[in-house]
């Protein structure tokens, strides 16, 4: 077991680590007061096994997807677990993002019970109006079939979202009309994740089939990009892989990866 805390990181986030080692939810740790990103860390550490948690109270360089930044500040939890994700079937190798999507929404609804998660395909978090937290998975390079999966959530402050014009920040505090403490919410997050990827090993249907009640962009006008062309039309959810079904004039297109824009709000 390897536990690697700077002596300054917040010490509330140490007593979290620890009982997360201590139970066994996870099997190693890193753990930085301030660090360019959790998810180039976690992707250049080599653990010994997984899942290992890297975590930072600060982030200088935070990274979101299609390489925009994610700012945070002290209201953030910025954090990546490595997983071992190879399934059998590589149909389902797509599927983490949209598993850990699953995995936060039901983290949060079952802690902040009556909240109401909507998933963003593929994986932002979405509750009351606006982004509360967001993915980023990328694998890592000096191990196959290890996937870091790097999670930033707005606990109790929301940060500009920098460069990302599709979205709107919200923060878990603003939603539920109180206080949080980003630490507070971490050993549940990491919890239901690790426990969401070993099902998601024997049963991703589980997670596609949770993911289309949550998704936020069924029903909707939007556009995607389809094998290098846009396609517009009405979004019908996703399909067994995880990928985005569009219902066009020329029919149904399947968009696998890159990310959706509603082009106007139905219903
Ligand atoms: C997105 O919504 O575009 C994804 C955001 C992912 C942010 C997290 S914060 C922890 C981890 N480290 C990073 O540099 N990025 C991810």
């Amino acid at each position: 077991m390897l536990i690697d805390v700077d002596d300054d990181a917040d010490p509330v986030g140490q007593v979290v680590v620890r009982h997360l080692c201590d139970e066994g939810i996870v099997s190693s740790v890193v753990y930085r007061r301030e660090t360019a990103s959790t998810n180039s860390m976690a992707a250049e550490g080599v653990m010994p096994s997984t899942p290992a948690l890297f975590l930072a109270d600060r982030q200088t360089s935070g990274r979101g997807r299609h390489g925009r930044r994610w700012v945070s500040d002290d209201g953030t939890l910025t954090f990546s677990v490595v997983f071992e994700w190879s399934p059998t079937d590589a149909r389902f190798g797509g599927l983490l993002p949209i598993v850990a999507g699953v995995a936060i929404a039901r983290t949060f609804e079952f802690v902040f019970a009556p909240i109401r998660v909507r998933l963003k395909w593929p994986n932002d978090i979405h509750a009351d109006g606006g982004k509360v937290a967001g993915i980023l998975c990328e694998a890592n390079q000096s191990a196959p079939g290890r996937v870091v999966v790097g999670i930033g959530v707005n606990v109790g402050s929301e940060p500009d979202l920098a460069d990302d014009q599709t979205n709107r920040a919200r923060s878990l505090s603003t939603i539920v009309g109180r206080p949080l403490r980003r630490y507070d919410v971490l050993p549940e997050i990491v919890g239901q994740l690790v426990t969401a990827v070993e099902e998601a090993k024997s049963d991703p249907v589980v997670f596609v089939s949770e993911f289309r009640q949550r998704c936020l962009l069924s029903g909707q006008k939007i556009i995607a990009s389809v094998d290098g062309n846009p396609a517009t039309g009405v979004c019908q959810g996703i399909d067994d892989f995880g990928g985005l079904l569009i219902d066009t004039p020329m029919g149904t297109k399947v968009c696998s990866t890159g990310e959706a824009t509603i082009v106007s709000r139905r219903h």
